[in-house]
């Protein structure tokens, strides 16, 4: 049993879900910190160049843990390859009445409704400006994910995302575009082809007019019928995507899974997210990436993932249930 499992966790596991995550933010914002929970070798490295970025590992943070970029040198000190923050929207906005995360321990699960709670974009650039010149940040890719404002209707999307993008495209070493969370109402119809075409070609259009123009990849739900990804693969291919990232949480239950409404994760996800992976992989172009996450929770399904074609892996509610040293639990130590 780890320190975290048998001290820490049960400390944190008596707070609100999103209490214990504020508390554990607010001790990772604390320099180095980090380090003192973790072995003084970092996990097992595998150094790999993938969008034009190097990764020191395949293992990173998904999209939600540091929904503010409050925290992103911690995740490196706690043995990740890479961070994706937000969501983060245009506008500021509260997200969604609490309670909104919910925890299922017995089935290592989540479920959450937050809605995109975030700062905002401008506020978020000018946390990100602040780190980028403070801190040489090396080998550790940090993506940004992309949201759309609930105060926007579904119809002004492409601008509302196009608003936080050119805030943020000198900020992020790759784009997340996410039309895949179940808190937003309307967001997945912005994955019907005609939706997705405008808004990918808003993003792609001006990504391709600056210097640099940054690797940008799609966010997809575990939810899309089978027979539609060959579809939104296409679309990908078609505006030259960097790849996509597969999956988001769930909104569909079985008997046995939590009935909390929202987004599921972790356990009751790893074997939809890991069929959706393996689905993907085909179809996409040579030089697209796949990033895989979906029920991530211990060295074994991260291998399945890499074996489904994954080149590289997120997890979000496995560190919920490992704790700090979830990188080296999952990728060995080095
Ligand atoms: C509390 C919580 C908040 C999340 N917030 C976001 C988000 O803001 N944007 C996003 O794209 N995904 C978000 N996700 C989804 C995760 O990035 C991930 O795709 C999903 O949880 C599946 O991975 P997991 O089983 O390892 O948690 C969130 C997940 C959780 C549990």
């Amino acid at each position: 049993m780890s320190l975290y499992s048998s001290l820490l966790r049960p400390v944190l596991f008596r707070f609100e879900p999103e209490t214990a995550h504020r508390l554990t933010l607010a001790a990772l914002r604390v320099p180095g910190l980090a380090r003192l929970f973790v072995p003084s070798k970092p996990p097992r490295e595998e150094r790999v160049n993938l969008m034009g970025l190097t990764f020191r590992n395949r293992l990173g943070i998904a999209a939600g843990v540091d929904k503010n970029g409050e925290t992103p040198l911690a995740w490196k000190d706690l043995g990740f390859g890479f961070a994706e923050l937000g969501t983060v929207t245009y506008h500021p906005q509260p997200g969604n009445p609490r309670p909104r995360v919910f925890r299922y321990p017995a089935q290592q699960a989540l479920v959450n409704r937050l809605g995109f709670p975030n700062v905002g974009a401008k506020a978020f650039a000018s946390r990100l400006r602040w780190l980028r010149t403070h801190h040489a940040i090396e080998d550790f890719p940090i993506g940004i994910n992309l949201g759309k404002s609930k105060v926007t209707p579904l119809a002004d999307a492409p601008a509302d995302y196009l608003g936080s993008f050119k805030l943020l495209h000198a900020l992020g070493d790759f784009f997340v575009i996410n039309i895949s969370s179940p808190n937003t109402a309307g967001l997945r119809d912005l994955a019907q082809p005609q939706e997705l075409r405008r808004l990918v070609s808003a993003l792609q259009d001006h990504n391709q007019s600056v210097a640099g123009p940054k690797p940008l990849l799609l966010k997809i739900s575990p939810d899309t019928e089978d027979r539609y990804l060959p579809n939104l693969v296409e679309i990908t291919r078609e505006f030259k995507l960097a790849g996509i990232i597969a999956t988001n949480t769930s909104s569909q239950r079985t008997q046995e899974d939590p009935h909390e409404s929202g987004g599921l994760s972790g356990r009751p996800l790893t074997h939809r997210a890991q069929a959706v992976a393996k689905m993907i992989r085909p179809l996409l172009a040579p030089d697209q990436i796949l990033i895989g996450v979906g029920g991530v929770m211990n060295s074994g399904n991260y291998q399945a993932r890499r074996q489904a074609g994954a080149d590289l892996v997120q997890m979000y509610t496995g560190l919920v249930y490992l704790g700090p040293t979830a990188a080296w639990d999952i990728l060995g130590s080095s």
